[in-house]
C-alpha cells in the first residue's frame, strides 16, 4: 500500500490540459462521493456542499470566471466545493440529533456535545466560521485528489477563480452557500507537456524537524 499510494501521488499533476473525450465512470464517481462524505471535519459538522457542474452554459460561464481554464470545458467532471455561510442554532442542533440517532444514544448522554457546539460556534464571529468552514473545504480537497490519483484519475484543484462572481452564477447566497474551490477531474491529454515535468518540492529536512 506505500508503494501503491507513494507511486499515486507521485503520478499525479495539475492536469493543464484535458483529453475532451473522456467521461468519468459513474462508478468512480460514486466513489469520489463516498470519499467526500467520508471527509473528516472539525466536530463532525461538515459545513460543506459540494455542486457537480455539468450544465453547458454554465461551464463556458464557469470558465470565464475562472481566468479561461480551459480544464472546465474539457475534464470530464468539475466539482464545485462550496461551503456554508453560517452555522446557525438549529443546524447545531440537527448535526447533534444525527449523531445521537445514528449512534443510539440518549439525549442525555448527548447533551454536553449539543451545549458545547453553541457555546464554542456561538462565541465565534460570523468572519471566523466563514473561514473555518472554508478550512473543511480544503481537508475535503486533500481527500478528493488522493483519491482521484489512487483511481488513476486526472485532477486540477482551482483557487483560480473569482468566487463572488461564481456565487453569484450558481445563487449560491440564497442557499446559505459559498464557493471557495473547484475541482476538474479527467484524462490527462497525451500532449500536456505538465505531465513530464518534475515535481518541485523543498527537501524533506528543511519540511521536517524533530524537537
Ligand atoms: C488550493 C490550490 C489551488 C490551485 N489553483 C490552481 C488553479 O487555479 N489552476 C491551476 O492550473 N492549478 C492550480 N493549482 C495547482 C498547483 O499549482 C499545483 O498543485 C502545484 O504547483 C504543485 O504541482 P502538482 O500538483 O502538479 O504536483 C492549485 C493547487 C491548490 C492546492
Amino acid at each position: 500500500m506505500k508503494n501503491t499510494l507513494i507511486e499515486a501521488l507521485q503520478w499525479r499533476y495539475a492536469t493543464k490540459k484535458y483529453d475532451p473525450t473522456f467521461q468519468l465512470d459513474p462508478k468512480d464517481k460514486e466513489t469520489l462521493e463516498r470519499v467526500l462524505q467520508l471527509t473528516p471535519t472539525s466536530y463532525g459538522l461538515q459545513p460543506l456542499h459540494y455542486i457537480w457542474l455539468e450544465d453547458k452554459a454554465l461551464l463556458e460561464k464557469t470558465k470565464t470566471l475562472a481566468w479561461n481554464q480551459q480544464q472546465i470545458i474539457d475534464a470530464g467532471a468539475v466539482l464545485v466545493l462550496c461551503t456554508k455561510t453560517e452555522l446557525d442554532a438549529a443546524y447545531l442542533d440537527a448535526h447533534a440529533d444525527l449523531m445521537r440517532d445514528t449512534r443510539n444514544m440518549q439525549e442525555e448522554q448527548i447533551k454536553g456535545f449539543r451545549a458545547h457546539l453553541h457555546t464554542a460556534i456561538g462565541n465565534k464571529s460570523a468572519a471566523h466560521v466563514q473561514v473555518w468552514n472554508d478550512k473543511q473545504a480544503y481537508i475535503a480537497l486533500g481527500q478528493l485528489l488522493t483519491a482521484c490519483a489512487l483511481l488513476q484519475l486526472d485532477a486540477t484543484p482551482m483557487e483560480g477563480f473569482d468566487p463572488i462572481a461564481l456565487d453569484e452564477l450558481l445563487q449560491l447566497k440564497e442557499k446559505g452557500l459559498h464557493s471557495v474551490l473547484i475541482c476538474t477531474i479527467g484524462k490527462r491529454a497525451a500532449d500536456d507537456h505538465y505531465q513530464h515535468l518534475q515535481k518541485v518540492r523543498r527537501p524533506k529536512k528543511s519540511l521536517f524537524s524533530t524537537r
